[in-house]
């Protein structure tokens, strides 16, 4: 613990103070730390397939060990309870469960996450489950993947052999996390699995993803108690534009309409926004878009789920810097922006973390206000926030983070703000539990509270995990 913590008396009214039932989680994902990827049935995510691809990931590395979580989930529960977490936020591998994406449950797959949940509800700690964290079975992708509609269907029937068999005990419930990645990093950009590089597919998997997901809540709904939770977690951008140009605050409405209203539109309003429409038309006739869908996808949520790192900063294409896209997960010469080449993006001021990634609290602020007055009512939790950054043990073994206790302590104190100014923001799930495998760049960006040596695979809190194990603990913000 660093010498700086204290948990100094403050009152209910300061602004450190979460409400008494605010949850501080952790999140991970399946393919991130659990390796095991050939054990008790599991088959090829394309995840698996793309990152035995050669040049696909930093350094051709793969999740095939990851962390080991597989193996070495008592220990990592046992340690969430030790720092103190009251929730955490994991995903089910698809293929461990339903390895060709079709056809019965194995049972030895759900197991796995039945003793996971178990272990979860023994140390008192809440699990948030999400169906699908990118790691589609191999074999459906073969048959067309996201771009191909029967995998729409495919998944509600995987989430339907996940509710029946956890239903009973877990509460809290994501279909899809950020379907922007999964079809525009997917099938845009390519930087992601399965890595292609079609603007028309992307959108197609976009509307794909989103009727998935509606018949998935329906699903669940179907099967589970009633008290139980179903989100969606999106990576909602927080779009700004460079200047107030006319023409630089159009770009932004552009990218805000490819990256939000793509999935809010139909998820939360019915409807795919007419502006999206129009500017995609040179490049999908949105055809696929079958009667019906729209009412398929806009089953009522229970609460929303925000991703942020950082805001992204765009004008009109005679306003260029060349500066970075706003995806951040990799560089390709494919736009993951259907539709939007006369958009640049650029970099925001200010300090950034291992990713390069800008530090801006504002921007989570922002987004948890904007939806709040977009979906007045409904629960919001930040499903995910955090930083990666070069951590090393000191000689003595210790990991000392202080630049994430200062990224956790401004995002967590923007959230509070949101509180006070009338957002109904339930709880906050960091990212990550653990160093992992961070997709494209491999084992390379540190994201985890908790460090992993990759040699050894053992585990060592950062200063960041005891801090913020102190605010779970006390409900109060510590020092920096
Ligand atoms: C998010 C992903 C998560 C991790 C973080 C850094 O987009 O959901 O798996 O890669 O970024």
């Amino acid at each position: 613990m660093p010498d700086s913590v204290s948990s100094s008396p403050a009152s209910p009214a300061s602004p450190a103070v979460f409400p008494p039932a605010f949850l501080w989680g952790a999140a991970t994902s399946a393919y991130q730390i659990e390796g095991a990827v050939r054990e008790d049935g599991r088959t090829p995510s394309i995840w698996d397939t793309f990152s035995h691809t050669p040049g696909r990931t930093a350094g051709g590395e793969t999740g095939d060990i990851a962390v080991d979580h597989y193996h070495r989930y008592r220990d990592d529960v046992a340690l969430m309870a030790e720092l103190g977490l009251t929730a955490y936020r994991f995903s089910v591998s698809w293929p461990r469960v339903q390895p060709t994406g079709r056809g019965p449950a194995v049972q030895a797959g759900l197991d796995f996450y039945r003793r996971l949940v178990d272990e979860l509800l023994a140390h008192g700690i809440r699990p948030a489950l999400t169906l699908y964290h990118w790691d589609l079975p191999q074999e459906l992708e073969d048959a067309g993947g996201w771009p191909q509609r029967d995998t729409a269907f495919r998944f509600a029937e995987y989430a339907q052999l996940v509710a029946e068999a956890l239903g009973d005990r877990v509460e809290q419930w994501i279909t899809l996390n950020e379907p922007w990645c999964s079809a525009f990093l997917g099938y845009g950009s390519g930087v992601h699995a399965p890595g292609r590089t079609d603007p028309a597919a992307a959108l197609r998997a976009a509307h794909h993803l989103n009727l998935g997901h509606g018949l998935a809540a329906s699903a669940l709904r179907a099967v589970m108690p009633a008290r139980n939770e179903i989100a969606i977690s999106l990576n909602s951008a927080v779009v700004r534009p460079l200047s107030p140009d006319p023409a630089d605050l159009a770009a932004a409405r552009r990218i805000d309409d490819l990256a939000n209203g793509i999935f809010h539109g139909p998820l939360l309003h019915g409807a795919y926004p007419a502006s999206l429409l129009a500017a995609t038309a040179s490049v999908t006739d949105w055809s696929y878009v079958h009667d019906g869908d729209t009412r398929a996808m806009h089953v009522p949520l229970d609460a929303l789920g925000l991703n942020y790192y950082t805001p992204s900063l765009v004008s009109a294409a005679s306003g260029s810097t060349g500066g970075p896209r706003a995806d951040g997960h990799g560089a390709s010469d494919h736009s993951p922006w259907p539709g939007a080449d006369d958009v640049r993006f650029h970099q925001t001021p200010g300090e950034r973390t291992e990713m390069g990634w800008t530090i801006d609290p504002t921007g989570l602020y922002d987004l948890v206000m904007r939806y709040t007055r977009e979906a007045p009512g409904l629960p919001l939790y930040v499903t995910e926030n955090g930083a990666a950054y070069d951590d090393k043990p000191d000689p003595d073994g210790r990991v000392h983070d202080p630049e994430r206790i200062a990224y956790l302590h401004g995002h967590l104190s923007a959230v509070r703000r949101a509180i006070t100014d009338g957002a109904d923001v339930r709880g906050y799930y960091l990212w990550s539990l653990l160093d992992n495998f961070e997709w494209g760049h491999g084992y390379g960006k540190r994201f985890g509270a908790v460090y992993v040596d990759y040699g050894t695979l053992e585990r060592t809190p950062k200063s960041s995990a005891r801090w913020y194990g102190e605010a779970a603990r006390s409900g109060v913000l510590p020092g920096v």
